[in-house]
């Protein structure tokens, strides 16, 4: 065959590769309201950038009449590309080859994408649309997932690694995005879960659609699998974009810079007047998040799940910051089971990645109840208290209103070696407020008391007077600086400035043993 005839060869193999699902599967996903998976790459990666990797590597597995069926790229696209002009390694199943299920040959192709993103420090994102293991191929298909399972956690706190679930993705297939840092899910045309409804409905007679046992929703409100949420893949792949922005490569560079069109010594007067007067009613604090933040954006994860903490990634001065803050205006902003799980995964995120940590705190303390102690509170309440003790990447924390008890240490207090700590005027730090401490520690005088209700009013008020404000934690050395709110940007941006260059270690070891 003459070099011509063998670059033509070359071009026909190439076009059977890009049409490797049949039409009428292409039809069939786009009438499911999906996009094919070359179709999501090109959404995802810059224009032009997608070089692919194994375009003809085909099964060669037999047996139930697979063995006439050996479409080339078989049921999984990889290579790697670049958002915004970086680095990124992506696989993408193709839900129109054999359902995207994962055989041998489509593991091997995954496995070869997770090594070279970890060999070259760049992040990997995973577009999943699968039937999970590939039926045909028996125990091959599940040693499959066990090789991309141990790849996802050796890569773990290297490169980041985003999972994007776009179809099916069950069974113990959702262990690898599981495994991964960020799950993402389509609206209405995703679905996870270890067994599905059918088999629930064997088991324990529930009746469940896919739908509410592994949507969207599901997930990321009430599981927390997942935590971002788009109504198309588009928007979905729109947003991994954004997310990949905040990111660094790998742990060993820093976040990427984005020169900022907002003032660093911008104030604002809004955030005087924010703390209402009562101590019991609520505000939004993501109103004082994204006040502070770079062009007061903030792109919130798990936004959906444990509202009464909030974590999210912004700027300040043009670097990404981690934010994590109590919400008042959920659950009073108590910290429970969810709350601490949410937060510990967020925070050992950003130190993993070189983030710096900003914590706004104004929380009342645990949420008390039988059913928080019997799930186990202490022990998933200790995780976000680890993950702030082990965290060495810069930690600022800003008390706006209550930082009462032990959530008071576990938001990042200066016990827990916090490297700055700001409160506003209107703090109130102490062992816990006013009406349970005096009830406590005055039980007898009040019981004989005349006027118990006059006296208990007194006390309160001597009791707030003195510990209700952030001056004695100030006089101790364990808030830094009592600050007006309107400089609150300011005085995060300089702060954030001088702990640029912080370098801190822990002592070797093989690795921690946290609560699990
Ligand atoms: C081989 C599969 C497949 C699989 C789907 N297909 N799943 N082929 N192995 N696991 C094929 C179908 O035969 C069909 O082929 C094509 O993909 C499209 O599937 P449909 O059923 O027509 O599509 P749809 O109606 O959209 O239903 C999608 C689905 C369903 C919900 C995913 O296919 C399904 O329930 N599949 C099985 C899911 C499952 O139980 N997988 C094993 C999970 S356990 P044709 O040729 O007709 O187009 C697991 C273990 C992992 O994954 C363990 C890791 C530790």
């Amino acid at each position: 065959m003459g070099t011509e005839a063998r670059i033509e060869e070359l071009r026909r193999l190439r076009d059977e590769a890009m049409h490797a699902g049949t039409q009428r599967a292409v039809a069939r996903q786009h009438e499911a309201g999906k996009l094919t998976a070359r179709e999501r790459l090109e959404a995802l990666l810059d224009k032009g950038s997608f070089q692919e990797v194994d375009q003809f590597v085909r099964h060669q597995s037999a047996g139930f009449g697979i063995e006439d069926k050996k479409p080339l790229g078989d049921a999984v696209v990889t290579g790697h590309g670049t958002v915004d002009g970086r680095p990124v390694f992506v696989f993408a199943e193709d839900f129109t080859v054999f359902g995207g299920s994962l055989g041998t040959v489509v593991a091997d192709k995954i496995c070869k994408i997770l090594d070279l993103a970890l060999d070259t420090g760049a992040p990997v994102v995973g577009l999943k649309d699968s039937g999970g293991a590939r039926i045909q191929e028996g125990v091959g298909s599940l040693d499959g997932y066990g090789r991309i399972f141990e790849r996802n956690v050796r890569a773990s706190g290297v490169i980041p690694q985003i999972s994007v679930i776009m179809g099916p993705c069950a069974g113990g297939a959702v262990y690898s995005p599981a495994l991964t840092d960020f799950v993402f899910q389509v609206d209405q045309t995703s679905h996870m879960f270890i067994t599905g409804p059918d088999v629930i409905k064997t088991v324990t007679g529930e009746d469940v659609t896919m739908e509410e046992l592994g949507g969207a929703d599901a997930h990321a409100s009430r599981s927390g699998v997942t935590h971002f949420v788009y109504p198309t893949g588009r928007d979905a792949l729109e947003a991994v974009r954004y997310l990949l922005s905040f990111l660094p490569r790998n742990n060993m560079e820093l976040p990427p810079y984005y020169a900022p069109t907002d003032l660093a010594d911008r104030l604002d007067d809004s955030l005087d007047s924010i703390i209402p007067d009562s101590a019991n009613q609520p505000y939004d604090m993501k109103t004082v998040i994204e006040t502070v933040l770079d062009e007061g954006e903030f792109f919130e994860v798990h936004e959906r799940w444990a509202q009464n903490i909030i974590v999210g990634f912004g700027r300040l001065d043009g670097n990404t910051v981690g934010v994590v803050a109590n919400q008042p205006a959920v659950l009073a902003g108590t910290l429970d089971i969810t709350a601490s799980e949410k937060g510990a995964r967020f925070v050992r995120f950003c130190d993993a990645f070189n983030i710096p940590l900003l914590t706004f705190v104004d929380v009342p303390g645990f949420l008390p109840g039988v059913d928080q102690e019997h799930g186990g509170i202490i022990r998933h309440g200790a995780k976000l208290l680890y993950a702030y003790c082990e965290a060495t990447v810069p930690r600022i924390s800003v008390i706006t209103r209550k930082a009462y008890g032990g959530a008071y240490l576990v938001m990042n207090a200066r016990g827990i070696r916090a490297d700055l700590v700001f409160a506003w005027p209107s703090a109130e730090i102490a062992v816990m407020g006013a009406q349970g401490a005096v009830n406590i520690i005055h039980r007898r005088e009040l019981a004989a008391s005349k006027d118990s209700e006059g006296r208990r009013e007194q006390l309160i008020a001597d009791y707030e007077a003195r510990f209700n404000n952030p001056y004695r934690a100030a006089e101790l050395g364990l808030v830094d600086e009592v600050i007006e709110p309107r400089m609150t940007r300011v005085k995060l941006v300089k702060a954030m400035d001088m702990l640029r260059t912080k370098r801190e270690s822990l002592p070797p070891k093989k690795h921690g043993n946290g609560p699990q």
